[in-house]
């Protein structure tokens, strides 16, 4: 037997050494910003070498935790090819940011339509609590494809916490409520949360209460979003509104189909009907190519935000969300 002590990954072969050196200059890169800012979550590497078609996403939680989304890679690449580079980078990454193998998670990401990206993938039920901008979040990296907080949306949420002291804030689409968070701990004077998956909304009750955002003040409803705002009427108005929905959506409890390119207009024509008259909604979504239509809404105010609320992490992929400022003409 040998006594040698085992080759370190990042030894092993060309690839996986510029790999790991990637990672440590982004490491370096980031880790001044991360310490200034706060920050505990953040993306650390996002397929800069092709060959490596990963996403990496640090959490400090508990401990350092480490999930990793490999990107399906198109036809033309040899799937062998493909899982054995996967295997190599997999220690790099948990040799460069010093965490044992059981810190790290990996997940596939193929292009979804419909929910599938939100079904549940595993029932361990571990959650770790991580903050951000002085607020606590529970996320989870085994059962799901997405932890339960989405990184390239954190300028958004604090944009969304200065906006919303005094007002009814609403969060439409809501996933596991990070952004009523923010709106809460902003001073909104009552939130409203909408969802149509229980498992989700009921995520979002936990983040809130977590936080000490508990009681009449705020609210969770259960529905489609989309026949919610058909049903919304009465008086009620919101002072501030988030409307971040999928690009695509469909479910056993939809009739039809939701696509944020086809259906944009009517969406936020019919979010705009419950803005108070000084009110403000924040509209995005992750459709790369998506146009907005301007020209469907002359009495609109819609400022193109994207690149203002896209983080320094996000800086090499541009099009990770489109975000819109959208008010009343005076
Ligand atoms: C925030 S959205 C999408 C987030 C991000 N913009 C993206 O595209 O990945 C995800 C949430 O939308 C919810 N959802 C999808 N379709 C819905 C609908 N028609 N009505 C209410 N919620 C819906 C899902 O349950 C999930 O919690």
């Amino acid at each position: 037997m040998s006594t040698a002590p085992p080759t370190p990954a990042t030894q092993s072969s060309d690839g996986a050494r510029s790999l790991a050196n990637r990672l440590r200059k982004n490491l370096r890169h980031l880790t001044r910003w991360v310490q200034r800012e706060g920050i505990h979550c953040y993306r650390l590497y996002d397929a800069d070498i092709p060959e490596y078609a990963l996403a990496v996403d640090v959490y400090e939680c508990d401990v350092r935790r480490v999930h990793v989304q490999e990107y399906e890679a198109p036809k033309t690449i040899d799937p062998d090819k493909a899982r054995a580079r996967l295997q190599e980078a997999l220690p790099v990454i948990a040799e460069v940011l010093e965490i044992p193998r059981e810190q790290l998670y990996l997940k596939v990401r193929r292009p979804q339509k419909g929910s599938a990206q939100y079904e549940k993938l595993g029932a361990q039920g571990n959650f770790y609590e991580v903050s951000e901008g002085g607020n606590r979040f529970l996320v989870n990296f085994e059962d799901y494809l997405d932890t339960g907080l989405f990184l390239d949306h954190r300028i958004t949420r604090s944009l969304l916490a200065s906006l919303a002291a005094g007002k009814d804030f609403l969060n439409l689409f809501a996933y596991t409520g990070s952004a009523t968070v923010y709106a809460a701990a902003g001073d909104a004077t009552t939130t409203t949360t909408v969802d149509m998956s229980n498992t989700y909304l009921e995520w979002a009750g936990r983040n809130m209460a977590l936080n000490g955002f508990t009681g009449k003040p705020h609210r969770f409803i259960q529905a489609n979003c989309i026949e919610w705002l058909q049903q919304a009427g009465g008086s009620q108005r919101y002072g501030l509104i988030f409307l971040d929905p999928p690009s695509f959506s469909t479910s056993k409890r939809m009739d039809g189909t939701f696509d944020v390119q086809r259906d944009h207009v009517a969406l936020i024509a019919s979010t705009v009907r419950l803005l108070q008259p000084d009110g403000v909604l924040i509209f995005s979504n992750n459709l790369r190519r998506f146009k907005m239509d301007r020209g469907a809404f002359p009495d609109l105010i819609i400022e193109d935000i994207s690149r203002a609320t896209l983080p320094k992490d996000y800086e090499r992929n541009p099009k990770i969300h489109n975000c819109w400022k959208i008010t009343r003409e005076p």
